[in-house]
């Protein structure tokens, strides 16, 4: 049986913990698609070609800490904005996304290009500053020396570039429920999520 769940969304929106919270509990797999973008652009910034990085992806790219750091995340949104390096990670996405036991996958463009077809697509969102504070929390949790209107600046700077790239924009697929977090605790957004998906899902 495969199962697709669709979660997209601007930066820091939730849509990790949510697909993470959703996939066990449904014991669904789950893939955070920025992580492909993010090995990418980290690559680029090491001195690869984006389109050779693309195409040469090995699971080691993605254990790498700094995948996480505001640098990588803008290499990302770069990269990501390059057809030839959407159209080398399509089929690994597509492959996952029908696999037997159900997948949920985050990113941009999950309910729009790679699963139009998803049984359930979620479109994560909250205002720039509550998605901007989340994000500034994580980071200095980390030790990361950095300041709010920084962070800020550089989700706001990344949403606009995700939303008006030529190639699977930033967009909410037409079928998609959005969920705004922005006065939402997390555990109230997994929550919705998860009643979402089980208005849909029957397990068998
Ligand atoms: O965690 P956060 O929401 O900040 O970002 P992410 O999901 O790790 O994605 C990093 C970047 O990868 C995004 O800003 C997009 O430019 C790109 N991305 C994309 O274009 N398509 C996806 N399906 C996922 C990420």
């Amino acid at each position: 049986m495969s199962f697709t769940i669709a979660i997209d969304g601007p930066a820091a929106a939730g849509k990790g913990t949510i697909s993470k919270a959703v996939a066990a509990e449904f014991g669904f797999a789950h893939l955070d698609t920025g992580l492909l973008y993010r090995a990418v652009g980290a690559k680029v910034l090491a001195g690869t070609e984006a389109v050779q990085a693309a195409q040469n992806l090995q699971s080691e790219d993605f254990g790498d800490a700094d995948l996480r750091t505001t640098k990588v995340a803008e290499a990302a949104s770069k990269v990501a904005a390059i057809p030839a390096v959407r159209s080398a990670l399509l089929d690994f996405q597509i492959e996952f996304a029908a696999r037997d036991g159900g997948a949920v996958l985050d990113g941009r463009d999950i309910g729009t290009v790679i699963c139009p077809n998803a049984d359930v697509k979620l479109f994560v969102t909250a205002s720039a500053e509550v998605r901007a504070d989340r994000r500034f929390k994580e980071l200095t949790a980390k030790g990361d020396q950095t300041d709010f209107q920084k962070v800020l600046a550089a989700v706001i700077a990344r949403d606009e570039r995700d939303a008006a790239r030529d190639v699977a924009p930033m967009v909410a697929a037409a079928d998609a429920i959005t969920l705004d977090t922005s006065d939402m605790s997390i555990e109230n957004a997994v929550a919705q999520a998860i009643s979402a998906i089980r208005a849909k899902y029957i397990p068998s």
